[in-house]
């Protein structure tokens, strides 16, 4: 699979990471319904045999599960993967989440994430949401003194705005912006993220290209209705009217171009992400070996001239569509 560097760091990254999301497991608020750990192991163990050389997780996944389960595939790999975990929301005895940014508690932070995925430092530590907004700078430099105590190798931010980077670029430099970016959330292209990671050399690794399995065209209404109560996309409006139908319209008019070219609109969507070379990689969520045997793919999957007209034009009526509602 095709590498890419991650910005001005020295880690090679492959086009496609491994998403570990709803790896985590039911029985939060944001969760994708239950899962079966078995099944988590053997997708991350898939995902590296097929050459995905870094995994994504986050302490808010599962409350601590799917980092657990990361861990747990990590004693049993061969090769080990890069990591890449976060920082920035906690929880009660209830399980209830809350966004927090303090000194100390990411000081408690790094320390339970390298516990719990078993190793001595991490690779890419990334705050996951700037919020509260006001202890963005001094969270950083607390990232920043992890860094140098050898805990964490570089440090980067999720769902950042411009104005954002440029606050803490002074502080400690930025490795990484981990904004969503899809054919259904354009927002990095649009408020100029892309351009301003480029020019300052910043690594860009793209979350949901998928649009949180939207975007497979595996998704019908009914199976939607038919969604576990506890997974969040029953409450996630690109799942819901009125986006819902516009979505849906975009995706089969994706296939039946995937259909023509003997590939899936999976594949389609995550090279879509891959065309813009500021983006060093795609996340790719995946909770079954099948789903890695299929995107796994679209790494090396280059679309051409001809494609990105056709995709534009499927973009372009899925925006007029969604202004009508
Ligand atoms: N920093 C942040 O704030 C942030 C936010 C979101 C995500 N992320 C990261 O980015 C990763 C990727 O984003 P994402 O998981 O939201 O969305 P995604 O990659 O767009 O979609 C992943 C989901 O699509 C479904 N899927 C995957 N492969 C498939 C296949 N071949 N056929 C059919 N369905 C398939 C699976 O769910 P089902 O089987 O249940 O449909 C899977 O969990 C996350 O796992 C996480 O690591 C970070």
């Amino acid at each position: 699979m095709e590498y890419r560097k991650l910005g001005w760091t020295d880690l090679n990254l492959t086009t496609i990471g491994l998403g570990t999301w709803a790896i985590g497991g039911g029985d939060w608020s944001f969760s994708w319904g239950p899962q079966d750990d078995k099944e988590s192991l053997a997708t991350i163990s898939l995902a590296i045999e097929k050459g995905i050389n870094w995994v994504d997780t986050a302490p808010a996944y599962g409350l601590g599960h799917s980092e657990e389960i990361v861990g747990k595939a990590l004693k049993h790999l061969q090769r080990k993967p890069i990591i890449a975990t976060k920082c920035g929301i906690t929880w009660n005895k209830e399980r209830k989440t809350s966004r927090q940014l303090s000194g100390k508690n990411i000081r408690q932070e790094v320390e339970a994430s390298l516990k719990r995925l078993g190793v001595d430092v991490i690779d890419l530590y990334q705050i996951h949401w700037p919020d509260p907004d006001s202890e963005l700078e001094s969270a950083w430099q607390q990232i920043s003194n992890t860094v140098k105590e050898g805990k964490v190798r570089y440090a980067g931010v999720c769902n950042c705005s411009i104005g954002q980077l440029k606050r803490i670029q002074p502080i400690h430099p930025v490795a990484s912006l981990q904004p969503p970016y899809s054919m259904i959330e354009r927002g990095a292209e649009d408020i100029g993220l892309l351009d301003y990671c480029r020019e300052h050399n910043i690594g860009v690794v793209v979350y949901s290209p998928m649009q949180k399995g939207l975007l497979t065209g595996k998704f019908t209404r009914q199976r939607i209705e038919q969604l576990p109560e506890d997974d969040h996309r029953r409450k996630d409006p690109n799942f819901q009217e009125p986006r819902l139908s516009a979505n849906l319209d975009l995706v089969e008019n994706l296939q039946e171009l995937a259909r023509k070219r003997r590939i899936t609109a999976s594949q389609i969507a995550i090279a879509w992400v891959l065309r813009r070379p500021e983006v060093t990689a795609a996340i790719v969520g995946a909770r079954r070996p099948s789903q890695v045997e299929e995107t796994f793919l679209a790494g090396d999957l280059n679309l051409s001239d001809e494609d990105i007209k056709a995709i534009n034009q499927i973009i372009a009526g899925h925006r007029k569509a969604l202004n009508r509602v």
